[in-house]
């Protein structure tokens, strides 16, 4: 059973996906770092952010990776091929790069056939822009999460104090606004909640009661349309060409 997350940046949708993943058993995949882990290691290695094809190229030769920290139920570590992305995949310098290189038909491609073919193995819990309306079609609870840019603006920068990232409140909020715009108005997968999604306007909720409506809606669906085992993901795999269904070329650390 695939429960899909979308919403803007700054949402909450890590955390809540997290929290949601946790308190059902489930696994947990953010797509968005995939993004991330590609856009930092191309600007490392001086490859344009709009050029689709190098990019496509490039994400090739490495595996994308979530990996546990001893003890962990959820992967927290992000490794694009042998490289740990996991901090700098948050910096400022990639939130600005990731957007056009989220925006390139051909890498996305691969990434939604790669986050299918995981999605396939389990139950998850998929955060992202299009896991809703292109990636998971399908899922079995759409959950669209907003909230008003200032509040996340405030979140974000709450966030990266905790971190020790530059948490200036009106860089911040520009930032958010560009990337929203980015996403929303793209030509390709753009961030859009799905007719079926429901929406949650986050703005006066608390993180845990944002937690339990979403969990709380789960377990109901799970009960009445899957069964308690939370039904086989296999429909996923559908179209997905079989070179590209070796899982060797991209895993989670659990596989
Ligand atoms: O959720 P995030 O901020 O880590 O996402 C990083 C970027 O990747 C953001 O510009 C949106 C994009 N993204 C996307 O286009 N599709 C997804 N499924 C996930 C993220």
């Amino acid at each position: 059973m695939i429960i899909a997350i979308d919403g803007p940046a700054g949402s909450g949708k890590s955390s809540v996906a997290k929290a949601v993943a946790l308190t059902l058993g489930f696994h947990y995949l953010d797509t968005g770092a995939m993004y991330r882990a590609v856009a930092a290691k191309a600007m490392a290695h001086g490859i344009a952010l709009d050029d689709g094809v190098a990019l496509r190229e490039f994400s090739k030769s490495r595996r994308i990776r979530f990996a546990y920290e001893e003890g962990e139920v959820l992967p927290s570590r992000v490794f694009f091929g042998d490289e740990d992305m996991t901090d700098y995949i948050r910096t400022p310098e990639v939130d600005k790069a990731v957007s056009p290189v989220a925006g390139c038909i051909e890498l996305r491609g691969d990434m939604l056939m790669k986050q299918r073919m995981l999605g396939s193995k389990g139950n998850y819990v998929v955060e992202g822009r299009d896991i809703g309306t292109v990636v998971f079609p399908n899922a079995a609870l759409k959950i669209f999460l907003t909230a008003c840019v200032e509040e996340r603006a405030r979140r974000r920068s709450l966030q990266n104090e905790t971190r020790g990232l530059p948490s200036d409140f009106d860089t911040i909020l520009q930032s958010l606004k560009d990337r929203d715009d980015y996403d929303m108005n793209r030509d390709v997968a753009p961030l859009t909640r799905a007719e079926d999604a429901i929406e949650l306007d986050t703005t006066n909720m608390t993180e845990e009661e944002v937690v339990r409506t979403i969990a709380d809606m789960a377990k109901d669906v799970r009960d009445k349309v899957c069964g308690a085992d939370g039904g086989a993901n296999d429909d996923n795999l559908l179209g997905i060409p079989e070179e590209l269904q070796d899982l060797s070329c991209y895993e989670d650390a659990r596989s």
